[in-house]
């Protein structure tokens, strides 16, 4: 028996008790069958896994009103999003930003990722350089990194915001290409922003990892210079 067993007046869904399946008869059977509540569950769940903040959610295509200079951003972003299951069966099927600061590369991530979201796909967002300071402090717990390293592996679509801002060691190098080897090896859409350059990203990650995600990026890999508009928010 279970310590607590909660009354029905704190079931979100009292058809199902929080099950999200409905047992009916079937020919003689019982069949399990989604409950009316999954998918409102489901999409709850996406949205907590993906890792993007409140700020971060409310980021969309609709309010960013693209400058002349971020055009073409604004273009492949959209057409990412909307071509998303074509373009995810292709062999380059992720998508980057490289430039300066306060260019709207991470606004539009996070349009994608919203968009995705919305359309029922697990998506994670992943602030880079906090997610290699949690790597860091995982070293000391057995079996931490693997499970890290595993989950962000193998999740359908990664967005790396601020790849590579963190100070580079050999350490991080090998973290970023076991999971970088694996998404490209099994076809994984992986995007990223970053401030870097492809040539300082080679020495920030190692060749082996920068020319990876070149190779998974380059279709849509647009490097833009503009003014910030953070300041002008
Ligand atoms: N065209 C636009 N329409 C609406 N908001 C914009 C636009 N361009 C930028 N912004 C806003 O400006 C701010 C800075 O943009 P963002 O954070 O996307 O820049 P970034 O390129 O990621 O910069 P950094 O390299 O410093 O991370 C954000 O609040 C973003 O929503
Ligand atoms: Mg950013
Ligand atoms: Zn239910």
């Amino acid at each position: 028996m279970p310590d607590y067993i909660p009354s029905s007046a704190e079931y979100e869904c009292t058809d199902c008790k929080d099950r999200e399946f409905l047992y009916k008869e079937h020919g003689g059977d019982w069949v399990a069958v989604p409950c009316h509540c999954r998918p409102k569950k489901r999409m709850r769940r996406l949205i907590r896994a993906s890792g993007l903040t409140e700020m971060l959610r409310k980021k969309t295509f609709d309010n960013f009103k693209p400058k002349p200079k971020q055009q073409e951003m604004y273009r492949v972003a959209t057409d990412f999003a909307k071509n998303y299951p074509n373009i995810k069966n292709k062999r380059c099927n992720g998508l980057a930003y490289t430039g300066t600061v306060g260019t709207g590369k991470t606004h539009l991530l996070a349009a994608i990722a919203n968009f995705l979201l919305s359309k029922g796909i697990s998506v994670c967002f992943v602030n880079t350089p906090s997610f290699i300071s949690e790597l860091r402090r995982s070293q000391f717990e057995e079996g931490r990194i693997d499970e890290q390293v595993d989950a962000i592996s193998n999740i359908e679509v990664v967005v790396f915001d601020d790849l590579a801002k963190e100070k580079s060691t050999e350490w991080v190098q090998n973290q970023y290409y076991k999971i970088v080897n694996h998404r490209y090896i099994n076809n994984l859409p992986t995007l990223f922003s970053t401030n870097s350059n492809m040539e300082e990203l080679e020495e920030k990650l190692g060749d082996a990892t920068a020319s990876r995600l070149y190779a998974m990026t380059k279709d849509r890999l647009i490097h833009i210079v503009d003014e910030d508009h953070r300041i002008i928010e």
